[in-house]
């Protein structure tokens, strides 16, 4: 008997619902984002968020299911994210979760995003998938990098549900800092693609911006010294009246960025005898990120595995996937389930 689990994803900017059965093959995958909204204030603004999630959000799960060709009979179980993100985005999830587990008598899980990345590794999506053949499936235990807007952690996956965070940012997440120099050099949000794209056409040796290494832990980030360099260097050159190549601060830039990320998650996967190095979150879209983890994790003889494009950034596939997993761990939210806007990774 399969498990069909619908996971429901409103923690930001993405209105999104996906139906997954048995925590890997992908059914549906809806997702409503509303990047052209924030746009036009250069970021997520959260009250707008909210709003438009309220307006999106019954279409968005029923569409889900109908492209599954299912009914509310097929579904198992209701995924939702709780959290961390906005606390409004997350309301208009819980809520709308919450009133649909009720109303058709169907257990509720809830879900942590970050988590959620990570399980993105798991899903085979057989009808629109980009290569076609499913990807090589993965399993725990394996070192793991979510790297999101809001987020660079370093964790170590032992099992399906058992997460343990061995390095994490001290200041901006690495998403963040694509974002912050994007609008710097002029790009727009979200700048993680923008940036990925131009620097394309950039020299990564062009311009030496600094590998932060903090304190003493070899696993940790720090992001805000190199977007204040790269602020200083563009300050610096308009003030010399000096024209200044865009390809080439966000090659040098990104490769900056990406060295770190990439260093310190194979360092961590060989340091704890990890067979397996895996990737997670918005920022592994980044074409840069997937080649260099990929060849410097072969490098020391690890295998590496990364989500298709689509469920890097949020989507309720995810969602289901992790949910599948605590579904089957036996763990259910009630109806106080509540929105936690910090809620951690691993906590329950
Ligand atoms: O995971 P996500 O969709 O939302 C959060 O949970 O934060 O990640 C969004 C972040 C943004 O900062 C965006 O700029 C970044 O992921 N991102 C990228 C790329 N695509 C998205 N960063 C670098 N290169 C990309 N191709
Ligand atoms: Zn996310």
């Amino acid at each position: 008997m399969s498990t069909n689990i619908l996971g429901i994803e409103t923690s930001c900017d993405e209105t999104a619902a996906a139906v997954v059965r048995d925590g890997r093959e992908v059914i549906s995958n809806v997702i409503y984002t509303q990047i052209p909204t924030h746009t036009l204030y250069g970021g997520v603004v959260p009250e707008i968020a909210s709003r438009e999630h309220v307006l999106k959000i019954n279409q968005v799960i029923k569409k889900a299911i109908e492209e599954a060709e299912m009914t509310w009979e097929d579904i198992d179980a209701i995924a939702v994210t709780y959290g961390p993100g906005l606390v409004g985005p997350l309301l208009i999830g819980v809520s709308t979760a919450k009133a649909l587990a009720y109303a058709k008598d169907i257990p509720l899980v809830g879900v942590n995003h970050i988590e959620g990345h990570i399980c993105a590794n798991y899903l085979e999506d057989k009808k629109n998938g980009e290569t076609g053949v499913p990807p090589e499936s993965i399993e725990p235990p394996y070192m793991c990098l979510v790297a999101s807007g809001g987020h660079s952690h370093i964790v170590r996956v032992d099992d399906y549900t058992d997460y343990t965070i061995i390095g994490r940012t001290h200041d901006d997440a690495a998403g963040e800092a694509f974002d912050k120099v994007a609008r710097a050099i002029g790009l727009g949000y979200p700048g993680g693609p923008k940036v990925d794209k131009l620097a394309r056409e950039g020299n990564p040796k062009a311009i030496e911006f600094p590998r932060a290494s903090v304190g003493d832990s070899p696993y940790d980030f720090s992001f805000s010294g190199i977007k204040s360099a790269v602020l200083n260097y563009l300050n610096g050159a308009e003030m010399k009246g000096l024209e200044v190549n865009k390809a080439d601060v966000a090659a040098s830039f990104q490769q900056a960025v990406i060295d770190v990320l990439a260093d310190h998650t194979v360092q961590a996967a060989v340091d704890y005898n990890m067979k397996t190095v895996a990737l997670a979150g918005g920022v592994a879209a980044n074409s840069l990120l997937r080649e260099t983890m990929k060849e410097r994790a072969e490098a020391k003889g690890l295998k590496f595995h990364c989500p298709e494009l689509i469920y890097c950034t949020d989507n309720g596939a995810m969602i289901a996937a992790a949910g599948y997993h605590e579904y089957k761990a036996g763990r259910r939210a009630d109806l106080y389930l509540n929105a936690i806007p910090n809620l951690k990774i691993g906590e329950r």
